[in-house]
């Protein structure tokens, strides 16, 4: 079957204060990932791409555990302090105070270090409360990709070594290529070394060498995924250089972070999280990652695949309809239809064959149908969280098993948006209005269907959100 039922089981799981998986993600969730592994499927061809393009470099596909982790797993180890906005309720689903439902793929590096791998790549399904629009969805998908050398043992990271070749090779192949590569980040704002490194000249030259080498291995990457030919031939028709730069960013387990962006159909898009991996992190691997230095990286497959083969909305990628997923099964088998020619990507020293570049022809959409709430809020100051709310409407709007839904994800809110809000000036009390955007990729809804969900939906909120509608 495509689309295996749930068969992590939560019962073992006692319920407390912290637990909100809601009963609609369920059935999403697999001990396996689905999506990234179903044949034809759009993400299914970013991967194997991905896959394919860092192979060469010894990095080699492995299996995630189950979605269910332990905060510990997730967070601690990962050195996130207590506070960090990421473990809040509002924004990641809870099994209890101690599980969890991944919110990254970083949540394995320990234990993927620990087993001895020094050179791996992670794709999985990633859960997070967030927003309804068309490119928010509870659940998504990762990759997870590393790359340590032992420090003190063979001369991996010697003038010369293994390394410091093989970014000679990706830095030569760089300069050939067309892409423009905006990096001019200081160490500081990225975060610097981390003390350990700095303390130890052998460390911080391997500590060098790895970010050189997770530059040239990531340039090379974004080059082989949007490569000119990719980005000309999709909005000004020139032969445009495919632009990259790095920006510094910040995460508990990396030091120097950064983000890597590139500039696609005219606007800079977020591709990944990376960086040179803290010394916790190998520490926490034990005898394995013992004496090691290296990078990581993560990054969000839909929303690559989402701009790589312009599919519109996110929904769209748990679509079982012939209509979507027979368009990137036509196109991969080379048959006419929406091809772009033959790219060879040779980046990082890497050639290989590529995919076609496929363009989704959406299916034509239904109508749209808005619903407005507007209400008082409790107090001045709500008690609930805006993902709350979402949360909520989801529930309501979306079908309680995967079977049932075809063209999408059979939900029927397309997306939510405030709107309006304002605070009385005598009462102090705030009021907000928010918009619902009803629109099913099924069937045409009627009004009087809309009215019915969004009357129960709005029952919903005043029951569980203590709101006063006005
Ligand atoms: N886990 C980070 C995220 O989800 C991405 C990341 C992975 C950053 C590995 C650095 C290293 O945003």
């Amino acid at each position: 079957a495509l689309f295996p039922p749930a068969e992590v089981s939560l019962q073992s799981y006692p319920r407390d204060s912290h637990s909100n998986v809601p009963p609609s993600l369920i059935p999403r969730l697999s001990p396996t990932p689905v999506l990234p592994y179903t044949p034809h499927h759009p993400l299914e061809l970013l991967r194997t791409h991905i896959e394919s393009h860092l192979s060469p470099a010894g990095i080699e596909p492995v299996l995630p555990p189950s979605p269910v982790v332990t905060t510990k797993l997730n967070f601690d180890d990962l050195g996130f302090p207590a506070d960090h906005p990421g473990r809040a309720k509002s924004d990641t689903y809870y099994l209890n105070k101690e599980t969890c439902l991944r919110t990254h793929t970083s949540a394995h590096e320990v234990a993927t270090f620990a087993s001895g791998k020094d050179k791996w790549l992670m794709t999985a399904d990633v859960y997070r409360r967030d927003e309804i629009d068309a490119s928010h969805y509870p659940v998504f998908h990762q990759m997870e990709g590393a790359s340590v050398w032992s420090v003190d043992k063979g001369d991996a990271f010697a003038p010369g070594g293994e390394v410091e070749k093989e970014c000679e090779a990706m830095e030569r192949d760089l300069a050939q290529a067309s892409i423009e590569i905006e990096d001019k980040v200081s160490l500081d704002e990225a975060g610097g070394w981390q003390p350990s490194h700095q303390g130890d000249p052998a460390k911080l030259r391997a500590a060098e060498l790895s970010l050189r080498h997770l530059k040239g291995t990531l340039n090379g990457l974004a080059l082989s995924l949007f490569g000119p030919r990719h980005a000309a031939s999709s909005s000004t028709g020139s032969d445009e250089p495919l632009r990259v730069r790095w920006i510094p960013a910040t995460f508990p387990f990396t030091s120097p972070s950064y983000e890597v962006e590139v500039w696609y159909r005219g606007a800079w898009l977020e591709i990944l999280g990376c960086g040179v991996v803290m010394q916790r992190t190998l520490d926490g691997a034990g005898e394995a990652g013992k004496g090691k230095l290296g990078w990581a990286f993560g990054l969000g497959l839909e929303r690559i695949a989402m701009v790589l083969y312009s599919i519109p909305d996110i929904r769209l990628f748990w679509s079982r309809d012939e209509r979507f997923l027979r368009q990137f099964r036509v196109a991969e088998e080379g048959q006419v239809g929406k091809l772009r020619g033959d790219v060879k990507g040779s980046a990082g020293g890497l050639s290989k064959k590529r995919e076609k570049l496929i363009t989704f022809e959406p299916f034509s959409r239904y109508p749209p149908c808005y619903k407005d709430v507007s209400f008082w809020t409790t107090s001045s100051k709500t008690s609930w969280h805006e993902n709350d709310l979402m949360e909520l409407i989801r529930e309501e709007t979306s079908p309680s098993s995967v079977e049932a839904t075809t063209a999408s994800d059979g939900s029927l809110v397309e997306s939510v948006s405030l709107i309006d809000s304002f605070v009385h000036p005598k009462t102090g009390r705030e009021s907000r209005c928010y918009r619902l955007n009803y629109r099913s990729m099924e069937r045409s809804l009627s009004n009087a269907e809309v009215n019915e969900v969004h009357e129960r939906v709005v029952e919903r909120m005043k029951r569980d959100l203590g709101i006063e509608v006005r």
